[in-house]
């Protein structure tokens, strides 16, 4: 006998239902729009890569939450591979689902860089993959929406200020599309905060207080395990580093007044910029950041935070996290100036961040933002434009597929952009108040009631008036994308 258990869906996966659908859908346009707007450019790559291209450079703690994929037709590979797992050697996967995208695009723009204006502004969104143990706001698969913005626009004999300025204002650039989706999205200030600091001020903290340099990435990459550690754990590999994020702040606090300073009064003070000097603090940049930042209104939303290292290895610079209270990072970026070179490109500063759908839709959730089921449905274009009826005679009813099939006919003119969307009954009833409530539920926007071989009479659900006079067939979409105010889209 056939065996009928129910197969569960992976742990740490989703299975989307309409609603869910729709709200995965809201997310993403959210996502499309502010990118589109803030001057991004849409691309994609595989979802599977070969796994080297995240062993050259991401870094320990995102390879080991690498799915490896195998071709199912390279029988050898999979028993060479079988055989050294058995032998208890090392034996990664060939292919990797793709954990991240940053990879993926350092590659793509690699190969094509000499072609590629400077800068480059790509934006993605789609699935991503890691093994990670599933909690609130990580799962096994979710989707992630990406920004970047790759190169520099600089004179022909830049000087180190028009570098500093260009790669501050790339920062900045990144940080106000984050800024711009939260906001569209009805997050303010009072939500949220973004914390910031540069990988080689952390560097200079960390060396000012006796970790080696031997150690330093160690000492960064454990920085970023405190909060996924136990305490006493952490300190155990903190303390042969001689590491201590107390004293990272200490060292770092004169950077942390002087920021504060620049929010209140735009400037630095000489006082202030001569001890950093001094100190060998290298926090230049972050002042760089701070008015670009402070141009591009977004200010007020960030802080410096000394101790954030961000767990990928490839970061070269400024570092930052979207934080809500109580909650894992809602996105996380920051800048990358050796990747693309490291992939066979021009050596091309580049700077971006990652944004999951996951902790993002559980804060909406909490604060009330996310839209209900029915306005979800509506904004995901699935509550229909016109939902057709017959009046129950038979000659409606022998109408009504050729009105249907017509208000869904899009023109090749306009792209399709003048197809409704239309439907009808799949009940046996011809009891037209059953059929006007099934319509209502539906979330149409009209209904059309077929009256004879010619007319309609239309009702706009919405404003409930439903029109006196009635509309010849042959008008009917006119009328309709008329009303919908979507005449020559
Ligand atoms: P990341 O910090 O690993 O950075 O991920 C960025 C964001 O992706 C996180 O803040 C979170 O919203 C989401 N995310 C990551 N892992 C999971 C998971 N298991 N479940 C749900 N959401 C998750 C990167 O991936 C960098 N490549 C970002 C980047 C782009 N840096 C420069 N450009």
């Amino acid at each position: 006998m056939a065996d009928h258990k129910p197969i569960q869906p992976p742990t740490g996966t989703r299975d989307l239902y309409p609603v869910e659908a729709a709200r995965r859908r809201f997310i993403t346009e959210a996502w499309r729009r502010a990118s589109i707007n803030h001057g991004f450019e849409e691309v994609d790559g595989p979802t599977f890569e070969s796994t080297e291209l995240y062993t050259k450079k991401s870094g320990d703690g995102i390879v080991s939450e690498i799915f490896g994929v195998f071709s199912g037709k390279d029988e050898q590979g999979v028993k060479a591979l079988g055989e050294k797992l058995a032998r208890g050697e090392d034996a990664p996967a060939p292919y990797a689902l793709r954990p991240e995208f940053t990879p993926t695009l350092a590659r793509m723009y690699a190969a094509r860089a000499a072609s590629l204006p400077k800068p480059t502004k790509w934006f993605t969104a789609g699935p991503f993959f890691r093994a990670e143990r599933p909690q609130r706001g990580r799962l096994r698969e979710f989707l992630q929406w990406n920004c970047d913005v790759i190169g520099l626009a600089l004179p022909e004999k830049p000087t180190p200020e028009d570098i500093a300025r260009a790669t501050a204002q790339g920062d900045a650039e990144v940080i106000a599309c984050c800024v711009g989706l939260l906001e569209q999205l009805g997050l303010t200030g009072a939500d949220y905060s973004i914390a910031i600091n540069d990988r080689r001020l952390l560097a200079s903290a960390l060396r000012a207080t006796g970790v080696s340099e031997a150690d330093l990435s160690a000492a960064i990459a454990l920085i970023d395990q405190e909060t996924k550690l136990d305490l006493h754990e952490w300190n155990r590999r903190a303390q042969p580093l001689n590491l201590s994020l107390i004293r990272v702040a200490q060292a770092t606090d004169l950077v942390q007044a002087a920021l504060q300073e620049f929010g209140r009064s735009r400037r630095v003070s000489e006082d202030a910029a001569a001890i950093l000097q001094r100190g060998g603090l290298d926090a230049g940049s972050l002042f760089y950041l701070w008015k670009q930042l402070d141009s591009a209104g977004v200010l007020d939303r960030c802080h410096f935070k000394p101790d954030l290292a961000r767990g990928l290895a490839y970061y070269t610079g400024m570092v930052f996290e979207v934080i809500v209270d109580g909650e894992r990072a809602v996105a996380g970026g920051g800048r990358y100036d050796n990747l693309i070179e490291l992939f066979g490109g021009p050596s091309t500063p580049a700077v971006g961040f990652g944004m999951g759908d996951v902790v993002l839709s559980l804060v909406l959730q909490d604060k009330g933002l996310m839209p209900s089921d029915a306005e979800l449905m509506q904004i995901a274009g699935q509550s229909p434009d016109v939902f057709v009826i017959s009046n129950g005679t038979p000659e409606a009813d022998a109408a009504l597929p050729s009105v249907l099939a017509d208000l869904r006919r899009g023109s090749r003119e306009q792209r399709g952009r003048d197809a409704l969307h239309a439907r009808r009954t799949s009940k046996t009833t011809k009891n037209v108040g059953k059929l006007l409530q099934e319509a209502e539920k539906s979330g149409a926007h009209f209904v059309a009631i077929v009256e004879s071989a010619g007319e309609v009479t239309l009702k706009n659900l919405r404003t409930r008036e439903q029109d006196q006079s009635k509309t010849p067939i042959a008008s009917l979409k006119a009328e309709v994308l008329k009303r919908l105010g979507r005449t020559g889209a």
